[in-house]
């Protein structure tokens, strides 16, 4: 089988940079799929929802609070036609070198459609993150500081869709959100934090697409779903859509 990053990779990604509200089409190992940027011009979807605290200046207040910010458009998500196994990293556990590419350049990846070799499903542990704390699962001193979600189609209870989802955001929507809900100190704190309880008092369904990206794990029966970060640029937290259900544990993998 092609290795991953020599298909998928900065290279792959131009087409969608030149057209980037439309979705491209390729083929991959035989499989069809479609991609698409899932929030494009994203320093606009900044600069409309906290205008009274950037002032227009995202960039300066970028430097002033310490947070870096580099994403043109935020999150991709490739869907595949038709199931495909794919190897997403190896056995060291250091992610494929082209969706390290996609995820400097665009934050977060998500594949639908997809799961892992038989060998690889196996590795890592399963978690359920509280809903709307935004955090990270490793920090940039540990070697291995990437997350990899997955949802197992062969799974007795993954393969089923999940009643809750995943959020991600860049750190500045992080600190600009705890800004704004009292949790951050503007003049005083810099850097992003470990954690935040965030968008208590917002109505997230309306910023999920616009601000926030949400991955919904509600692909139907049997469909597998795999999603990435880098925990040094973003936060993530699970959104519960309904209080009472929280859905299953969700596949967790850290790499290089
Ligand atoms: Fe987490």
């Amino acid at each position: 089988m092609q290795i991953f990053g020599q298909h998928f990779n900065r290279n792959w990604l131009i087409p969608l940079v030149n057209r980037p509200i439309d979705k491209i089409t390729g083929n991959y190992c035989g499989k069809n799929y479609t991609a698409k940027f899932i929030i494009t011009n994203y320093a606009a979807h900044i600069d409309a929802h906290f205008a009274d605290i950037v002032r227009g200046n995202l960039l300066g207040f970028c430097t002033q609070s310490e947070v870096p910010f580099n994403f043109i458009h935020f999150g991709v998500v490739i869907e595949f036609i038709d199931a495909i196994e794919l190897t997403l990293h190896d056995d060291e556990l250091m992610l494929d070198e082209g969706l390290r590419e996609l995820i400097a350049a665009v934050g977060a990846v998500i594949i639908k459609n997809a799961y892992m070799t038989d060998k690889l499903r196996k590795l890592g542990h399963r978690n359920r993150f509280p809903h709307l704390n935004f955090h990270v699962d490793r920090t940039a001193n540990q070697p291995t500081h990437y997350s990899m979600y997955a949802r197992d189609p062969f799974d007795e209870e993954q393969q089923h869709p999940r009643k809750s989802s995943t959020l991600f955001i860049p750190n500045i929507v992080g600190h600009l959100q705890g800004i704004r809900d009292g949790l951050v100190d503007p003049l005083k704190d810099k850097g992003v934090r470990a954690t935040y309880r965030l968008f208590e008092n917002d109505p997230v369904n309306e910023l999920i697409d616009d601000l926030i990206i949400e991955h919904r794990w509600d692909e139907p029966h049997g469909v597998g779903e795999i999603s990435m970060l880098d925990n040094t640029t973003l936060l993530h937290s699970s959104y519960y859509r309904n209080v009472s259900e929280k859905g299953y544990k969700i596949g967790v993998r850290y790499l290089a």
